[in-house]
């Protein structure tokens, strides 16, 4: 069973092109799908499509259908697709920096009772301690990895079965990337909380996520078990080759 399922997905902007080309893609349920690619590929539309936030945007679908837990979503206002279960980590984190730590993680508990806020506020401060230690501070102060915690945490107080994380690694160091989803790997284990996430680093996410998928220009060039994924040649000489870390493409030595 399926936990998101999009299907023959094409969606653009206004006076552009098609962003997404007839896009199909599945996240099972526990799973943790990756959804690689360079700049500009479209996955960050592709995950604004999937939550309700491309007229946001200016953007359109244009053909295709999404469904999540079974049951079609598509054309669904986010602030309903959040209620379903649906977490999202955005691009860039957007976290709100002149509220504190625990104000954003407020903001991201608004749909839960009130008998759960603080049991579900604990369960983040036990996984990000960080932000129980800065729980009163703006959340501007905080660095970029701290950011990414309370970003994190303000999807997971609303216990997402989805979890939606575009650019989690973006600006960060290794270390405080390589800790971040080590903490995402215990939520997944002890929640069964199904997860996409969007990563420029393909080596890192094939190392997390069972799954990837690879958008080149709008469209899934290549999909299949990470390890596979990891192996195919053409992955290997476009994102793991010598330019590390970086989705460009690999340079051929001229002649
Ligand atoms: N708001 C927008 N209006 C018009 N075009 C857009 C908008 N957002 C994205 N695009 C275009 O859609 C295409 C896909 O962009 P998208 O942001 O989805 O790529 P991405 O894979 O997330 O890239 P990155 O790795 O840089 O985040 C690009 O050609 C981009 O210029
Ligand atoms: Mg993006």
């Amino acid at each position: 069973m399926n936990m998101l399922e999009v299907k023959g997905l094409s969606a653009g902007y206004a006076r552009k092109g098609l962003a997404l080309d007839d896009v199909s893609l599945a996240v099972p349920k526990g799973s943790i799908v990756a959804l690689l690619g360079a700049n500009g590929a479209g996955k960050t539309t592709l995950i604004r499509a999937v939550t309700g936030l491309l007229d946001l945007h200016h953007g359109r679908i244009t053909q295709g259908s999404v469904s999540f837990d079974g049951q079609s979503v598509l054309g669904q206002p986010s602030h309903r697709l959040i209620r379903l279960g649906m977490g999202l980590v955005p691009e860039g984190r957007l976290v709100f920096k002149q509220l504190s730590v625990e104000e954003n993680l407020h903001v991201g508990a608004a749909i839960l009772p009130r008998a759960t806020l603080q049991e579900r506020l604990d369960a983040v401060y036990t996984l990000f301690p960080r932000l129980l230690e800065r729980r009163q501070q703006a959340a501007g102060w905080l660095s970029g990895g701290e950011q990414q915690m309370l970003a994190l945490g303000r999807a997971l107080v609303g216990r997402p079965s989805l979890l939606l994380v575009d650019e989690l690694s973006l600006g960060l160091a290794p270390l405080i990337v390589e800790s971040i989803y080590k903490q995402l790997r215990v939520v997944g284990q002890t929640l069964g909380t199904s997860m996409l996430i969007v990563e420029q680093n393909a080596r890192l996410a094939l190392e997390f996520a069972a799954t990837a998928y690879i958008l080149d220009r709008g469209r899934i060039v290549l999909s299949g078990p990470s390890q596979e994924v990891a192996s195919n040649e053409a992955m290997k000489e476009s994102y793991l080759g010598a330019k590390r870390n970086t989705t460009a493409p690999a340079q051929e030595p001229q002649p």
